[in-house]
């Protein structure tokens, strides 16, 4: 079985999810490619098709939509795996546009797998959250991988509370480059590293006339300010929300503090037993 994997992650945590999956079903005895979006790969055929992305304003990156518009029409299974920081409900509608256009072109939708994993915009989970949240999907991915495997069918369910603020926040791609242009680099703390520019995966960020410039491309994606070592990125209206450094996925302990924010919603996330 030949299964390709198109994915798009702004901060690694849908990589780490999307190559879990790809080691899983290799030991399930799969042909298994495995593409990042950002290097607009070509579509090659395949049995079975995986798109992985991170879930942005209840919705999916417009990168991802782009890519399912572009596909040619094909009858083979797809299958959604994402990522996003709350397990709160109002995030199961995230792949209906990417939805609409597969049916049409004939696409067979046969399920979704949502992991959760930290926030890299709200704010900071704890470390030792963080790592619980990356064991909890690896366990959860062999499940995962055996379903795809067997090319189990299992119906998408979108509440119309989800379906509602997927529709609100479809601005967001708009929103985003808008406020790309607000983005503002702090000098005092800068050190020059050069990191945001080159590794913005729409190229928008620029340096000329001894000063960082962000253009009209920004997808929001927070990998600037994420992995800036001295925390210099501001992120113009949505400042207040960044998320600055990586977690440290290494800690291994059930002495886990769960956010007082959707904290019924994390506690019903780790106990399901799949
Ligand atoms: C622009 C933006 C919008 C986001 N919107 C949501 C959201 O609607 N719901 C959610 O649970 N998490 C949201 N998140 C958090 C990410 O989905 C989450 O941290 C994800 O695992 C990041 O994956 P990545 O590292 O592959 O980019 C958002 C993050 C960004 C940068």
């Amino acid at each position: 079985m030949k299964v390709n994997i198109y994915y798009f992650s702004g901060t690694g945590n849908t990589f780490k999810v999307a190559e879990t999956l790809k080691n899983e079903l290799e030991l399930l005895n799969s042909n298994v490619i495995i593409e990042n979006l950002e290097n607009h790969p070509d579509y090659t055929p395949c049995d079975t098709l995986v798109l992985a992305y991170p879930v942005w304003g209840f919705g999916a990156p417009k990168i991802v939509t782009d890519f399912v518009k572009n596909l040619p029409c094909d009858v083979i299974k797809v299958y959604f795996l994402k990522t996003s920081g709350e397990p709160l409900s109002l995030n199961d509608a995230s792949s209906l546009s990417l939805i609409k256009v597969l049916k049409k072109k004939g696409y067979m939708v046969s399920g979704e797998y949502h992991y959760v994993m930290p926030y890299n915009m709200v704010f900071r989970h704890e470390d030792t959250l963080a790592s619980k949240m990356l064991l909890t999907a690896k366990e959860r991915l062999k499940t995962c991988a055996k379903e795809i495997r067997a090319g189990l069918i299992t119906p998408i369910s979108m509440p119309i509370k989800a379906r509602f603020m997927n529709r609100l926040c479809s601005i967001e791609d708009l929103g985003m480059r808008l406020n790309g242009n607000l983005y503002s680099v702090n000098k005092n703390s800068c050190i020059g590293c050069n990191k945001c520019l080159k590794n913005c995966p729409t190229k928008n960020i620029t340096f000329h006339s001894g000063k960082y410039h962000f253009g009209n491309n920004c997808m929001g994606c927070a990998r600037c300010a994420f992995h800036c070592p001295t925390n210099a990125i501001n992120t113009g209206i949505l400042n207040f929300l960044k998320v600055n450094g990586p977690y440290d996925f290494t800690l291994k302990t059930d002495e886990v503090k769960l956010p007082n924010y959707c904290k019924k919603s994390y506690e019903r996330y780790f106990k399901v037993e799949k």
